[in-house]
């Protein structure tokens, strides 16, 4: 199996190093822009969200999340040492010999694991990136064979901050509620108490083409919500917003939240799941870690009822298993979100 691992495996790393851009990689489609206008993404101080000023950051928070479908969080409670430690921990990783790496690839038919794009159709082009993606949450789900045990620190390093995640995550779902007047649990609730946490450390290493290539094509995540760690100094991110993209800023020892597309149907659109991609550049590698959280698949979501009214009618469907829609239209290279939407003709 690990022979023949090897055998279809090439590394974007390996590529960078040989100076190779194959094919499959160059996007034909005009020449892509690293030097768009920023984006002025509001940054929330979670600590003002259990003092006096509390009414006033949780309308930074609502409001930035219906301006751009995302937020900078900052004093989130993690140190900026152990973000470093974080940052280490994935730098140290992909610095490894790749016979190391390879202990943790992926299958070909598997996303977890070390591994590049997977390839879900034949038009598809690639992402200029090196991924490893792990199940975090619940523990039952973890795959510890695909955990890396080098460097040494990595596996406690890790733990220490997906447990933060989780915990952040729980807050900024009530948050998020209580911003729109709602019950603070409501969005919490439908994900469920069997809803899954992911990890993906994304390894962009620098392109000799950065104008034709994507480290990460444009997409919006199918989560409720996802973390961002980005790298400490080199920026990448850029957001679509009015047909326009922006560039995501740095906001250093910041978090980036955005609104995942099942946010955007429990809050009937008021939340916008932001379509976002990641650009390439010659010189520099990047480093960020995205963590994802997954509503329960077995209850299915949908828009929280009280948001539905005569001005708002419901604007999506209730979805079972998101993911999977997910992955059906992204072969037919729909908009997933798309697929829950109500069009206004039928109302
Ligand atoms: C993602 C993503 C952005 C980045 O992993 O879904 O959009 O800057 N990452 O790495
Ligand atoms: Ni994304």
């Amino acid at each position: 199996m690990a022979e023949n691992q090897k055998t279809v495996f090439k590394s974007v790393q390996e590529l960078a190093n040989e100076n190779q851009v194959p094919e499959k990689y160059i996007h034909t489609q005009g020449s892509i822009n690293s030097s768009c206008p920023m984006l002025n993404v509001p940054v929330v101080d979670l600590r003002l969200l259990t003092s006096t000023a509390r009414k006033q950051e949780l309308n930074k928070l609502q409001s930035g999340l219906k301006f751009c479908g995302c937020i900078q969080v900052i004093n989130h409670g993690l140190a900026d040492s152990f973000l470093d430690k974080v940052h280490e921990i994935s730098k140290q990783f992909f610095a490894l010999p790749a016979e190391e790496k390879l202990k943790y690839a992926r299958t070909v038919d598997d996303i977890y694991g070390y591994g590049n794009d997977s390839v879900l159709s034949d038009k598809q082009k690639l992402d200029w990136t090196d991924r490893l993606y792990l199940n975090v949450f619940p523990e039952a789900i973890r795959n510890l064979k695909l955990w890396p045990q080098k460097p040494e620190c990595f596996r406690e390093v890790f733990e220490e901050y997906i447990n933060n995640m989780k915990l952040l995550s729980e807050s900024l779902l009530k948050a998020m509620a209580v911003s729109l007047n709602l019950e603070e649990n409501c969005f919490l609730d439908q994900c469920g108490e069997g809803r899954e946490m992911i990890a993906r450390f994304n390894f962009y290493p620098p392109c000799p083409t950065p104008e034709v290539v994507l480290g990460i094509k444009p997409h919006a995540d199918a989560s409720a919500i996802t973390i961002l760690l980005q790298d400490k100094e080199v920026e990448g991110l850029q957001v679509l917003k009015d047909d326009q993209w922006f560039r995501v800023p740095i906001v250093p020892y910041g978090l980036l939240v955005n609104v995942g597309d099942q946010v955007e149907i429990m809050s009937n659109g008021i939340f916008k799941s932001p379509v976002h991609r990641v650009v390439t550049n010659a010189d520099q590698e990047r480093n960020t870690l995205a963590v994802f959280i997954m509503p329960d698949v077995t209850d299915g979501i949908g828009p929280v009822e009280k948001l539905i009214n005569e001005e708002m009618p419901r604007a999506y469907k209730d979805v079972k298993n998101y993911v999977e829609l997910f992955f059906q239209s992204y072969q037919h290279g729909k908009r997933p979100i798309e697929t829950a939407m109500i069009c206004q003709e039928q109302d």
